[in-house]
């Protein structure tokens, strides 16, 4: 292994028929970090995932995980890794503590131990008085839970999340993190797939952003910030009518203006301060109704753009998944 790697992407290709799903990823994710790969439906992030957990070959390029290669020594990275897939994988006829006990026996972990790892793992996700329960009884933040201990189960050394958070409200997906934080600061290597980039800004250490399976940027969350460059003023109409003349007046006061219809929201970018200020002027002498104006930093939202000259939204077409509303907004 390249010393203090856990995880290594190496030019990884994917192609089904006509598509490309990857086209030539690398990272690499130093031992005891957390790896946020960040990118829209479609981007090629569960193929990733799938491909660096054995599940998938490469078409070409290869990848390591706790030095083992995937391709050569796929048995190996199997028993170092814990993989939480984007749709949950839990059995509905058994209880949550059976799930546990199931994939703990397939792992070969003698039962004794098992008992009292079944035990820890479903106090540490608020899953005890559940455990009992068929899991086909639990609710969507309880099974993203249980699919989280499944895969903790034999302790690996790194974790590959893929969406771990979607479809969870604010407060499971509060919780959810806190859970992840104690995993790495007692050593696990993170890799995690999100929509969210508050998630990722949260708690990846390092960013890789994805997009038409191509590595588009990668950094610290501050670095991508900064890429994305100078501070921007972003006005909400209250009309969506107004939305044109709106563009029109802010593109007389600044550079490249963007135009969100669905949120009715105008961003053109500002280097501070003076240009909120004159800016606001403009839109006071105006006959624009305005419900909110004001500067903001760049997020990770405006890197996307930056990069890519769309924002990350949600695919509405990809209905099969419950995708709550704040999804990159
Ligand atoms: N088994 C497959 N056969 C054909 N095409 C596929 C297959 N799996 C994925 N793809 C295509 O590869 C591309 C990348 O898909 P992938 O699932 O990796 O994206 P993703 O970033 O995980 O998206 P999402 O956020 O929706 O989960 C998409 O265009 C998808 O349609
Ligand atoms: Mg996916």
């Amino acid at each position: 292994m390249t010393r203090g790697l856990a995880v290594e992407a190496i030019d990884l290709v994917k192609r089904f028929d006509e598509t490309v799903a990857v086209d030539g990823v690398s990272f690499s994710i130093p031992a005891g970090s957390v790896l946020g790969l960040l990118g829209p439906n479609g981007a090629g992030k569960t193929t990733t995932v799938r491909m660096l957990t054995t599940l998938s070959v490469p078409t070409s390029g290869t990848g390591r995980v706790a030095g083992h290669d995937i391709l050569q020594e796929p048995e190996a990275v199997r028993r170092s890794m814990g993989l939480t897939g984007q749709a949950a994988t839990v059995d509905e006829l058994l209880t949550g503590r059976e799930n546990i006990r199931l994939i703990g026996r397939l792992y070969g972990l003698p039962m004794t131990y098992l008992r009292e790892r079944a035990d820890r793992l479903l106090e540490h996700f608020a899953l005890t008085e559940a455990a009992d329960r068929m899991a086909k009884t639990y609710s969507g933040g309880m099974r993203r839970r249980l699919d989280l201990a499944v895969s903790l189960v034999a302790a690996p050394p790194v974790l590959f999340l893929d969406e771990p958070t979607t479809g969870l409200d604010p407060r499971s997906r509060a919780e959810l993190w806190e859970v992840l934080k104690r995993l790495v600061a007692d050593g696990t290597t993170l890799l995690l797939t999100t929509q969210y980039l508050e998630e990722a800004d949260h708690l990846a250490d390092q960013i890789v952003v994805i997009d038409k399976g191509k590595v588009i940027a990668s950094g610290t969350p501050m670095q991508l910030k900064d890429q994305a460059g100078k501070a921007s003023v972003v006005v909400t109409v209250s009309y969506a009518e107004d939305l044109d003349k709106a563009a029109d007046l802010l593109r007389s006061a600044a550079p490249e203006v963007y135009v969100d219809r669905t949120s009715r929201r105008l961003t053109a970018q500002a280097s501070g301060l003076s240009d909120m200020t004159r800016i606001a002027g403009v839109f006071a002498d105006s006959r624009i109704a305005v419900d909110d104006l004001g500067l903001q930093r760049p997020s990770l939202d405006d890197v996307f753009l930056h990069l890519t000259g769309h924002r990350a939204e949600a695919d509405d077409n990809a209905a099969d998944q419950a995708r709550p509303e704040e999804v990159l907004r």
